[in-house]
């Protein structure tokens, strides 16, 4: 395929008209927070939209399909992945837009890999991309700790994943779900790199000498 990355978002934004309706209009709310975060951190808004658009696009799919799929894209697939297939949407998503959609930007495919679940690294457009599916409108109805997750994330960003990381290991206690262990290692590294950051000296502004 060719094209520069305008015609990568236009190919995958048509692709995403063919979902249910209620998926697109979670991804277009997606965008608007995306965008805005974007803006926030002069993160490249072109590169923010492919990663919105891509997100999701297989967010529908069925626990068979998506385990079809994974296995075809050539993704892992671990006991717990069989056990809930829907966290393979997102590297079965990234997948395919490598492998269809000649998206080879690896910042672009490890935002759409990781949003489910986030990984101890990740570049700051994975962390815009987790935050603002976090984050979005119907979201912030459903959980209104999100209202004060979105306000931090224009703070600061990595303070805002460790809280919605907290969040989830809350919601997970609470209903008796396991934490998946990519999410709990990320979230055990999130909260050692915070707590060595507040152990620091404080941070002086930054002249040309220092
Ligand atoms: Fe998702
Ligand atoms: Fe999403």
């Amino acid at each position: 395929m060719t094209g520069g990355i305008q015609a990568q978002i236009e190919r995958v934004r048509a692709e995403l008209t063919s979902r249910p309706e209620g998926l697109q209009r979670h991804v277009g709310r997606v965008l608007t927070e995306a965008l805005d975060l974007a803006r926030a951190w002069d993160v490249d808004p072109d590169r923010v939209e492919l990663a919105t658009w891509g997100h999701d696009l297989f967010r529908a799919a069925s626990p068979a399909e998506l385990v079809t799929m994974a296995r075809a894209a050539g993704v892992a697939v671990e006991a717990p992945d069989l056990a809930e297939p829907v966290l393979l949407h997102g590297p079965v998503a990234a997948a395919v837009l490598e492998a269809r959609f000649a998206v080879s930007d690896d910042e672009v495919l490890a935002a759409v890999r990781d949003h489910t679940l986030g990984l101890s690294e990740m570049p700051m457009l994975a962390k815009v991309i987790l935050l603002a599916d976090k984050v979005e409108a119907r979201k912030r109805q459903r959980a209104p700790v999100m209202k004060q997750i979105r306000r931090l994330a224009r703070r600061d960003l990595d303070l805002a994943l460790l809280c919605w990381a907290d969040w989830k290991w809350v919601e997970e206690r609470t209903h008796g779900w396991q934490s998946h262990a990519q999410h709990w290692h990320a979230r055990a590294e999130w909260v050692r790199q915070h707590h060595g950051e507040v152990a620091l000296p404080p941070r002086v502004p930054e002249t040309a000498d220092n």
